[in-house]
């Protein structure tokens, strides 16, 4: 009998989008009576939840899949079938192509059609091998089933909610519009509930999540679309028991009043952003179809600190986009000393299928694609460590999220996302509690927790000197 299924493994590559979506799936397969294992030998569905961005993203999928599909045949020969499901952008922009190449894969869904799981895994079951990638008409956020308040504490205090999908400003480099679909933004009065769901199961902090989250333009109560700022001041007036909020990944031509008054008037905004750049060089942001200069994004960081002084920057960086010269890269370098940020992901640009940069022939060598990015990473370290230096010695208020499993060590992460660990009792374990920072290592914190702290109930997000 086929209706014999139980488990499900679920494998996230790529970003936080991805993380959530794959807490939906598991919702969604829950109510299909599947619990997840976090062993895949032990799975009856394995499903991998794939990210296109980089060349290197989607190649491991493929040698996953490998790997699986022996287990899948070793399975097969003792009757005890594994059936494998590829969702995400890889599915999305490969489509039936992924499935001539892959014969061990059962099904595909594509990002914006998780609410079909359930027919799909029928179809897989009956063995056919159904491509569900075309965008789908239907919403999947009303399809999708809340989860229940069990699961939602089983992923700890700090969640995701995705408020925002889909873009529509077609950067030179990058196929997220390709593989996500145009922009779209749900409801204000759905986030809401969905917070609400969150806080009541025991959520402290979350983290608004769009691909261009900024640009969020939901219905608000008057049918009016309401802006990302305006959403924050609905979270933090309907949902007051969420002691943090953060959003992510903004685009610096959607910054927008209403989001520097929230980080002026709002305790519970931590006071960290992470405002993508990709390069410092003018020529770069043009060729890269931005739609910002140099001038502007720093314009931008100086307003936004004017607002809330102890605000830390991250930012994501391309090195060697096709055409990037010498002097563009020093631009870049020189970008980067003049905001100092906290914390930075730098990559080298890897071309991608159908999109405008990857059919340039000014593309840049390897080789020095691999210098520059060294070149970067070791200012972008060193800034990195100057940032975690300067925090030691201070309380800060950290959210306990989970226990380290070797050391028995409590993980937290301070108001600037940097993680930290700290000596502390089990049961403090999704609290907010003030640590006394004693050490740092360049993207990473460590302390005890402050003599006399108890669980911070007011939002208290600025560092506390000592
Ligand atoms: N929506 C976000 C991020 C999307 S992808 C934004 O607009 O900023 C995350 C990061 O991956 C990007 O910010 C970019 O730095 C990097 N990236 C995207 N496409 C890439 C490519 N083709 N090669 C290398 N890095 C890329
Ligand atoms: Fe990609 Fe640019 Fe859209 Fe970000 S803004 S998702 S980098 S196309
Ligand atoms: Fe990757 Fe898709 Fe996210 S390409 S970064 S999983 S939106």
């Amino acid at each position: 009998m086929t209706d014999t299924l139980r488990k499900v493994f679920i494998k996230t590559y790529g970003c936080q989008m991805n993380a959530y979506d794959s807490a939906r799936m598991a919702d969604t397969l829950a109510g299909e009576g599947f619990e997840t294992t976090e062993n895949a030998d032990l799975a009856d569905l394995v499903l991998l939840n794939t990210c296109h961005i980089r060349e290197k993203a989607a190649d491991k999928v493929y040698s996953d899949i490998g790997r699986l599909r022996r287990l899948k045949n070793e399975r097969a020969s003792v009757g005890n079938p594994l059936l494998i499901g590829v969702a995400g952008c890889v599915a999305q922009a490969e489509g039936a192509e992924m499935m001539r190449r892959a014969p061990a894969i059962d099904f595909l869904v594509g990002p914006q059609n998780y609410h079909h799981l359930p027919q799909l895994l029928a179809q897989a079951k009956a063995g056919k091998r159904p491509v569900d990638v075309d965008f789908a008409v239907d919403d999947k956020f009303s399809a999708l089933p809340s989860p229940l308040p069990k699961a939602i504490a089983a992923r700890g205090p700090a969640a995701f909610l995705t408020v925002q999908e889909g873009c529509d400003k077609f950067c030179s480099f990058c196929v997220v519009p390709y593989t996500r679909g145009a922009e779209m933004s749900r409801p204000l009065a759905r986030i809401i509930a969905e917070a609400q769901r969150l806080a009541s199961a025991g959520v402290r902090e979350i983290t608004l999540l769009g691909q261009n989250v900024n640009a969020y333009h939901g219905a608000g109560a008057d049918g009016r679309p309401a802006s990302l700022g305006r959403l924050l001041f609905a979270l933090a007036r309907q949902v007051p028991q969420i002691a943090r909020l953060r959003y992510t990944t903004s685009h610096p031509c959607d910054m927008h009043d209403e989001l520097y008054a929230a980080h002026r008037d709002l305790p519970q905004l931590m006071p960290y952003l992470h405002l993508p750049v990709q390069s410092g060089s003018d020529r770069m942001l043009h060729a890269m179809n931005r739609g910002h200069t140099r001038g502007d994004y720093l314009r931008l960081i100086e307003r936004m600190r004017q607002v809330r002084p102890d605000i830390a920057f991250s930012s994501d960086i391309i090195v060697g986009h096709p055409g990037e010269s010498e002097a563009d890269f020093d631009d870049t370098l020189s970008l980067v000393e003049e905001v100092g940020y906290a914390a930075c992901y730098s990559f080298k640009y890897s071309g991608r299928p159908g999109t405008p940069a990857a059919a340039h022939d000014d593309q840049i060598t390897e080789a020095i694609k691999s210098e520059r990015l060294a070149r970067l990473q070791e200012r972008l370290d060193a800034h990195a460590s100057a940032f975690t230096a300067s925090l030691v010695g201070m309380i800060l208020p950290v959210l306990l999220e989970r226990q380290d499993q070797r050391t028995n060590r409590l993980i937290g992460r301070s108001p600037f996302l940097i993680p930290v660990n700290v000596d502390a009792p089990s049961d403090l374990l999704g609290h907010i509690v003030a640590v006394h920072i004693r050490k740092a290592a360049p993207y990473h914190l460590s302390g005890d927790v402050a003599a006399n702290a108890t669980d911070i109930l007011s939002p208290a997000s600025h560092a506390m000197a000592q």
